[in-house]
């Protein structure tokens, strides 16, 4: 049962036509199409517009998604199988954007979100699934994306899911702003918006990442100051180690009552190993800047992933959750199947952490990263476990590949675990002239990597296992390790 009742005086959408479509020559010839192909006059939405939709589906945002003679309505909140009253909050030419005014009926797997704010800020999409809803809706992403962009009919492995999906984020970055009353604040950015919305408790991140939060803004509220240059806070902590580093960064130099506050930050928390004030002048939405100022001696923290132990600086990727990293990366070696001759290959490679985690399965591994820092750490970090038969190359990932084919270094396995923009055509290129038996793609958008797997395949490596993996509960994102092989 559908109802649809516009937001403004008019009763029925069929009594009249607004003068803006009347005028409009382009809605005027599309009506005129409609009624010669029978279809229903109205298919335009209006924003305001209050409508009985039920959610047929998701989208990749876990919006559910409506049709409603023939338009698609995505509804922020609502639940595949549930029916709600609804409000249109933009609308285009065959979609629209609407929120849930009322639910009317409710999916069994429908949880109260643990976070008070999960339904305002952006970060947690999903907190009102299910564990079962959520893993699938992750399987079903990746499913869906493999079939109809990468074309290939491998079976997908069912997703593999954290038993505890609470705090396992290594890593914090809050914005810092005032409000109302000129108080410090720091928070989420609501959806879509640069609006802070505070949090004094997440549930993705450790406690004492929120209680350090809590004593940089207490610092500065009891003693009623701002610190004005003060952008972003970074945290970064170690799940083994518990060791924490702690990034103030800052539009100039200067930052208020600097020294006290590093002081009584290294008092109050003892785990707190590092901290670094990061300068950052540039106006768009890049966090960290490029001038960095030691204020511990120590500028890095380490953790703990299996057997080995890594340096994290500021700037370095790490996976943020380090328990799932594990599971992914011994999944690395479980398709991989390497052998003790193999030179192995890890495109974009981070700290280090899959090309020192594999290394006592082959002969040697060659690590690449755009990152000096990165690479620094690397090199650093295979020095702390007496690994010796790792090398490491800064540059970028495409260049480096078509260097050692140029060079005729012979590659067995390359292992690669780009960025959400996934591979360049120059990096597909290089790796296919190098020919290795096989690739290990592990990938944290399925929608770039459908895309690369679908080149793949026509330059004739084949997708042979996909296996997704849960690293980002309550959130829409999905990792996923793939194996390709050379097709026979
Ligand atoms: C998803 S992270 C993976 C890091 C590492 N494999 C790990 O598991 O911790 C992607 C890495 O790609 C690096 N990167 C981005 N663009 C690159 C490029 N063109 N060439 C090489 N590395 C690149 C980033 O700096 C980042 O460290």
């Amino acid at each position: 049962m559908r109802t649809w009742k516009h937001g403004r005086s008019r009763k029925s959408p069929s009594r009249s036509i607004p003068n803006w479509h009347r005028n409009c020559w382009t809605n005027s010839m599309r009506k005129k199409r409609r009624i010669k192909r029978g279809k229903p006059l109205f298919v335009f939405m209006r924003e305001k517009d209050m409508l009985t939709v039920s959610a047929v589906d998701y989208d990749n945002n876990g919006y559910g998604v409506a049709k409603v003679d023939g338009f698609v309505v995505f509804v922020k909140g609502l639940m595949k199988g549930e029916e709600a009253e609804v409000q249109v909050v933009s609308s285009r030419r065959n979609y629209a954007y609407a929120k849930v005014r009322r639910l009317i009926t409710f999916s069994d797997q429908r949880v109260t979100p643990k976070c008070p704010i999960a339904s305002a800020c952006g970060g947690c999409q999903i907190q009102h699934f299910s564990t079962l809803e959520q893993a699938s809706f992750k399987q079903d992403i990746v499913d869906g994306l493999l079939k109809r962009v990468a074309k290939t009919d491998v079976q997908v492995q069912p997703i593999l899911t954290m038993s505890n999906p609470w705090r396992y984020r290594n890593k914090v970055q809050v914005p810092i702003g005032k409000d109302k009353q000129g108080k410090m604040i720091c928070g989420f950015y609501r959806a879509q918006t640069h609006d802070i919305i505070p949090f004094t408790d997440c549930f993705l991140q450790h406690t004492i990442q929120n209680d350090i939060l809590a004593f940089i803004l207490d610092f500065y509220n009891s003693r009623h100051l701002y610190p004005d240059t003060l952008r972003w806070v970074l945290l970064k902590r170690g799940i083994v180690t518990e060791e924490i580093m702690v990034v103030l960064i800052t539009s100039d130099e200067g930052m208020l009552l600097k020294d006290e506050l590093v002081k009584e930050l290294l008092y109050t928390f003892p785990q707190i190993k590092s901290i670094i004030q990061n300068i950052n002048r540039r106006e768009d939405n890049v966090i960290l800047g490029d001038e960095e100022i030691a204020l511990t001696p120590a500028t890095t923290i380490t953790d703990k992933l299996g057997d080995c132990e890594f340096a994290i600086s500021s700037k370095s990727f790490y996976q943020v959750n380090p328990i799932q990293a594990k599971v992914l990366y011994d999944k690395v070696i479980e398709f991989a199947q390497f052998k003790p001759t193999d030179t192995v290959m890890d495109l974009a490679c981070g700290v280090g952490t899959i090309a020192l985690y594999i290394s006592k399965f082959v002969k040697q591994v060659i690590g690449v990263e755009v990152i000096p820092e990165a690479i620094e750490d690397a090199k650093q970090n295979a020095k702390r476990n007496q690994i010796t038969n790792a090398s490491w190359i800064t540059g970028d990932a495409g260049e480096a590949a078509r260097k050692l084919h140029d060079e005729g270094i012979g590659i067995d396995v390359i292992v690669v675990d780009p960025p959400r923009k996934g591979l360049n055509q120059p990096t597909i290129d290089a790796i296919v002239d190098i020919s290795p038996r096989s690739i290990v793609y592990v990938s944290c958008d399925p929608g770039t990597l459908a895309r690369d797997l679908a080149i793949f395949s026509e330059k004739g490596y084949q997708t042979e296992i996909v296996q997704p993996v849960d690293m980002f509960p309550q959130t829409v994102h999905v990792e996923t390790v793939v194996l390709l092989a050379q097709k026979k």
